[in-house]
């Protein structure tokens, strides 16, 4: 789909922004309303996907140790899975981390995304943690 465009979101954006990341990581897990949000929010990269003016993913970057960052909070809406969302979102955030000196990047997988980050390049380490007793995570990394 090429008439998808990535940035920041913005102004009254935020909201939905959240909203996309609550119905994509947390709801269908009955995580209440609130858990979408950490404590670096302000600190941090934000990727919003549109469509038609409406947010169909989202992701964020954070810094990490040294010259490492972080990519969180990747969820595409499922009626637009599948379709390259994505993939764009996490270009978008590998430009902005080079822009901003990151080398390496380093993210928790879902076992369900392990073939998405795959397919863009990332590499499996280590079982990391284990989500609400049931959503095992796993390091991956990429060098940019
Ligand atoms: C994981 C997720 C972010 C992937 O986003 P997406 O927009 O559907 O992915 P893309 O369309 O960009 O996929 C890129 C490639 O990965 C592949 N891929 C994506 N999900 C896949 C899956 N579950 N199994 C196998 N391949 C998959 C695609 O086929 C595509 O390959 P192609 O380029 O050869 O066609 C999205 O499915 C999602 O939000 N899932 C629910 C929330 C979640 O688990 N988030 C990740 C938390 S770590």
């Amino acid at each position: 789909m090429e008439d998808i465009h990535v940035r920041s979101p913005k102004n009254n954006e935020w909201e939905e922004y959240f909203t996309v990341r609550y119905k994509t990581l947390r709801e269908p897990w009955g995580q209440p309303k609130g858990s979408e949000k950490d404590s670096e929010e302000d600190s941090a990269v934000h990727a919003a996907a549109f469509y038609n003016n409406k947010i169909i993913g989202v992701a964020r970057l954070q810094k990490a140790e040294g010259t490492k960052g972080q990519i969180r909070y990747m969820g595409v809406l499922s009626s637009f899975e599948g379709k390259g969302v994505g993939s764009k979102l996490l270009k978008y955030l590998e430009t902005k981390a080079k822009e901003l000196g990151i080398e390496t990047i380093i993210l928790n997988a879902r076992e369900n995304a392990l073939p998405f980050y795959r397919k863009n390049g990332y590499e499996t380490f280590e079982k990391s943690y284990l989500l609400w007793g049931e959503i095992q995570h796993y390091l991956m990394q990429k060098s940019l």
